[in-house]
């Protein structure tokens, strides 16, 4: 059977959905930078998993980086070098990092692998909630994500009949990246929420896979954050 490719597998969310099917039996390939590092990932999440390093701010590497890639039947774009940026105090190096990284550099992905698509392949694109929620120094994060939207109508059209959505969290509360946060900004962050919860990784997983598996659902832009966008 083709494989999962997770980009961005080796932590947070991608690392989660890697080790959900490594756990299903399925060969997985996750990503990061580092070659040995996401060697030495991939053999902690065991099953049939290997480590790839490619850098997404470096997209013309990418098609050799992935050449020795076998079919995909799922590809998941999550990787992320996070930015915080305003236009006021604009940082023009790592706003164009992290557009090359979100918008350059998956988009490579996709056209490196196009011939190893499998004709059911779906391509699942994380964005995040700051697309339609900035916050101070969310410049070029509220900017790529809203690219995201745009990147999921085109492929659905060139990538037909394969399917393509994306997945825009809110704060996942248990992930890497936020669990550590102060006391005060995490209880401040659930009661904004109205299921007064803050969204899970293991519900973002599960998002993941319904975007991935169910057949009739493409070109999809699926928020998860427990009720945010109401409010
Ligand atoms: N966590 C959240 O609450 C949240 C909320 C909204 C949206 N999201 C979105 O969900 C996705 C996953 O977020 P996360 O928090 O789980 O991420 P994370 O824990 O920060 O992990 C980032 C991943 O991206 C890889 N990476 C970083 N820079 C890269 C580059 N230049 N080229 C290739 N790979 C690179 C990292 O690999 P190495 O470090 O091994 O190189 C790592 O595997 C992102 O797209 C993010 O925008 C997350």
């Amino acid at each position: 059977m083709a494989s999962v490719l997770v980009v961005g597998g080796t932590r947070g969310l991608g690392r989660e959905l890697a080790q959900f099917y490594a756990g299903q039996g399925r060969d997985v390939v996750i990503t990061g930078r580092d070659a040995a590092a996401a060697a030495a990932c991939a053999a902690e999440i065991g099953g049939s998993t290997r480590g790839l390093g490619l850098d997404l701010s470096e997209p013309y590497a990418l098609a050799d980086r992935l050449s020795d890639v076998g079919d995909v039947q799922y590809l998941v774009l999550a990787a992320i070098d996070r930015d915080a940026n305003s236009v006021r105090e604009y940082d023009i190096a790592a706003a164009l990092r992290l557009v090359t990284v979100k918008l350059v550099g998956y988009t490579e992905v996709v056209h490196a692998l196009l011939p190893r698509l499998v004709d059911d392949a779906a391509v699942l694109i994380f964005g995040g909630l700051a697309r339609d929620r900035p916050y101070p120094g969310s410049t070029t994060v509220t900017t790529v994500n809203g690219g995201v939207n745009g990147l999921v109508r085109t492929l659905v059209i060139e990538l037909a009949p394969r399917r393509v959505n994306a997945l825009h969290p809110a704060i996942v509360g248990d992930s890497p990246q936020w669990r550590d946060m102060p006391p005060e900004r995490f209880e401040a962050l659930v009661q904004r929420t109205p299921t007064r919860r803050l969204v899970t990784m293991a519900q973002v997983v599960d998002a993941s896979r319904f975007l991935l598996e169910n057949e009739g659902i493409n070109g999809v832009n699926l928020p998860v954050d427990g009720g945010w966008l109401c409010t």
